[in-house]
């Protein structure tokens, strides 16, 4: 019988996520599809997929799992609590170059893009993206739902806290196992940003090296 694959999020990652969830999980009876339940959207395939709704996508056979590419972190939890009450397994996508080395732990849901490696000592909890060419370094503490955007440099003894936010080539400085660097929760760091200093929790901090961004 044929099982569905979802990823949740036709637009731009969602559409990156696609063949690496293809390649992960490629059985003859897969059918992979977008869920997107964005009323305005216009076209209902992308890319050769079938974009259904929610709820079309309940009814539309056994599901074998889902994986939510929303880069909105709030969103991207709301939206992996709607899987685990519906009974659909939450997949983990990772790509077949992506490294992990030893004692690492990472939660439910992680979408781990090409050419992201996570190296060893590590934590991380649910709902985490690694986009294209980041990398997390040894002895960090990730909290739940946190963004890496592409070739984000997450250096040692780092701890990012929930739903914090790294813009493309950001680079993290290495903290120390008795003081790490921490970067506070719902914290956006913007792209190119080099951060040396703790960043407070929901503070945005932009430059080299990183301040705060104070609106004018
Ligand atoms: C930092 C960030 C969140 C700010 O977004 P915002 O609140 O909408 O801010 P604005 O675009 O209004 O910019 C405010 C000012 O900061 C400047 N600015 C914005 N982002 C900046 C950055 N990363 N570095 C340096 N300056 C930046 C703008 O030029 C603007 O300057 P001005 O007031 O002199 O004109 C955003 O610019 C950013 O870097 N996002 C990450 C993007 C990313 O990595 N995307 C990945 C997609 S996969």
């Amino acid at each position: 019988m044929t099982r569905l694959i979802g990823i949740y999020g036709a637009s731009g990652f969602g559409r990156e996520v696609m063949p690496i969830a293809r390649d992960r999980y490629a059985h003859d009876d897969a059918r992979f599809v977008f869920i997107d339940d964005d009323p305005t959207q216009a076209v209902d395939r992308a890319n050769g997929h079938d974009i259904l709704t929610w709820e079309t996508f309940l009814e539309a056979g056994p599901a074998a799992g889902v994986a939510v590419a929303i880069a909105d972190a709030p969103v991207r939890r709301m939206l992996m609590d709607r899987c685990v009450a519906a009974g659909v397994p939450i997949c983990e996508i990772r790509a077949s170059n992506v490294t992990v080395g030893d004692d690492v732990q990472i939660g439910e849901g992680a979408i781990l893009q090409p050419f992201s490696s996570i190296t060893s000592n590590i934590r991380i909890g649910r709902g985490f993206h690694a986009n294209i060419y980041s990398y997390v370094a040894h002895d960090c503490v990730i909290g739940d739902f946190v963004t890496l955007a592409p070739g984000v440099k997450c250096n040692g003894n780092v701890n990012i806290h929930d739903f914090a936010y790294i813009g493309t080539g950001a680079i993290l400085r290495q903290g120390t196992g008795e003081k790490p660097l921490v970067i506070g929760a719902g914290a956006v760091v913007g792209m190119g940003a080099v951060v040396t200093k703790d960043v407070a929790p929901g503070a945005t901090v932009i430059g080299n090296p990183a301040r705060l961004l104070e609106k004018k």
